[in-house]
C-alpha cells in the first residue's frame, strides 16, 4: 500500500465550500507539486494540474456536469475520478486524493 503525506488545504468544510464554490478549480502548491482541486457536484477531487497533452494548467480551465475537468488550451476533457481523457487522444491524468473531513479538507500525496 502506498504511504501518503496528508496536507491540510482549508481548516473546515464551510472554508472549502467557500473558497471553491461548486464547478469551480484551485490551484494548491505543495512544495514543486501543482494540484488542481475541483469542486463538483460529486464533491471535491484532486489532480495534477498538468495537463498531460502539452501542459496547460488545468486549474485555468473549467468543469462539466459530467464531472470532468476541460483543459484551457485544447479542451480535451479528463474524468476527476480515474483521469482518463474522453476520447483517450492522450496519456490520463494523475489522481491525487482528497478527503473533507470534520477539521478540514486534506490531501493526500504519495510520499
Ligand atoms: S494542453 Fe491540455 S488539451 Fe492540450
Amino acid at each position: 500500500m502506498q504511504q501518503l503525506n496528508w496536507y491540510k488545504v482549508f481548516a473546515s468544510p464551510s472554508e472549502a465550500y467557500q473558497r471553491i464554490p461548486k464547478g469551480k478549480l484551485q490551484l494548491v502548491k505543495v512544495g514543486k507539486r501543482r494540484i488542481c482541486i475541483a469542486h463538483t457536484d460529486n464533491g471535491f477531487h484532486a489532480v495534477a494540474d498538468t495537463c498531460p497533452h502539452l501542459g496547460a494548467a488545468l486549474s485555468k480551465g473549467h468543469t462539466n456536469y459530467l464531472n470532468e475537468v476541460i483543459c484551457p488550451w485544447h479542451e480535451y476533457r479528463f474524468n476527476l475520478v480515474h483521469g482518463t481523457e474522453s476520447d483517450q487522444r492522450t496519456d490520463p491524468l494523475e489522481i491525487h486524493k482528497i478527503e473533507l473531513r470534520e477539521d478540514g479538507l486534506f490531501l493526500g500525496l504519495i510520499k
